[in-house]
């Protein structure tokens, strides 16, 4: 996570950036949002009583494009917005999903929470550190993995689970499945949804809520874990 600048003044330095030792990753010329991504941003602070309900938008709208958050795109959002710099900057930061340094080309949220972790959340994490050589935290050498250990992402009944990139859930892990993971990321491969059955829905949609999914789960008893911190 990026330090919080050290501001004075206006909170900008003389080159326009907050704190002094900051070098931007991206040139002015090319922070800017095109045409069309400014006409969606006027037509996203229109449908909230006031523009700062936009932020998040827009903060997302930037991660698509930049890949990440650094200072000076946090201040494209907030200016584009309508906002002052330092409340752009405390959604930026107050939220995992924004991710305010680079990361790997896909970033695994590996949930430990309690749910996750008593059925081994912690052992699916040692397991992927090992496998790619790198720690909560890291991204591998190759760019292609940032492994984050992250609080419960509401998939408890999934457990032990992990979110790739913000999107999709992968479920009941095993150290097979998360090998079967890892190899259809590298690949470009997609990574099916999962939707858990529930045993109240069984004769409804052979026990799946969702209608649109043909990756079902079936409930099995919760695995127990190796490693509880
Ligand atoms: S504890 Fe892991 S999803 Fe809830």
């Amino acid at each position: 996570m990026i330090e919080l600048p050290t501001t004075s003044g206006d909170g900008y330095q003389s080159n326009g950036y907050p704190g002094s030792a900051y070098e931007p990753v991206f040139a002015d010329n090319e922070l800017v949002f095109d045409e069309k991504e400014s006409a969606q941003i006027e037509t996203w602070k229109s449908q909230y009583p006031t523009v700062d309900g936009a932020i998040m938008r827009v903060l997302w709208l930037a991660q698509e494009k930049f890949g990440f958050l650094p200072p000076e795109v946090i201040r494209l959002a907030a200016k584009a917005t309508g906002i002052p710099y330092a409340k752009a900057y405390g959604v930026a930061t107050f939220y995992t999903q924004y991710f305010k340094k680079k990361k790997g080309r896909h970033v695994l949220d590996v949930c430990t929470c309690f749910s996750c972790q008593l059925c081994g959340g912690f052992d699916i994490l040692h397991y992927l550190e090992e496998k790619l050589g790198i720690t909560s935290g890291e991204t591998t050498s190759d760019g292609e993995f940032t492994i984050q250990q992250v609080e419960c992402l509401g998939a408890c009944d999934g457990a032990p689970m992990l979110q790739v990139t913000n999107g999709r859930y992968v479920m009941q892990l095993t150290p097979e499945k998360i090998d079967a993971l890892l190899d259809a990321l590298r690949e470009g491969r997609d990574v099916a949804f999962e939707s858990m059955t529930l045993p109240q829905d069984q004769d409804e949609m052979g026990g799946n809520r969702r209608s649109d999914v043909t990756n079902v789960l079936e409930s099995r008893p919760a695995p127990v874990s190796k490693t509880i911190k």
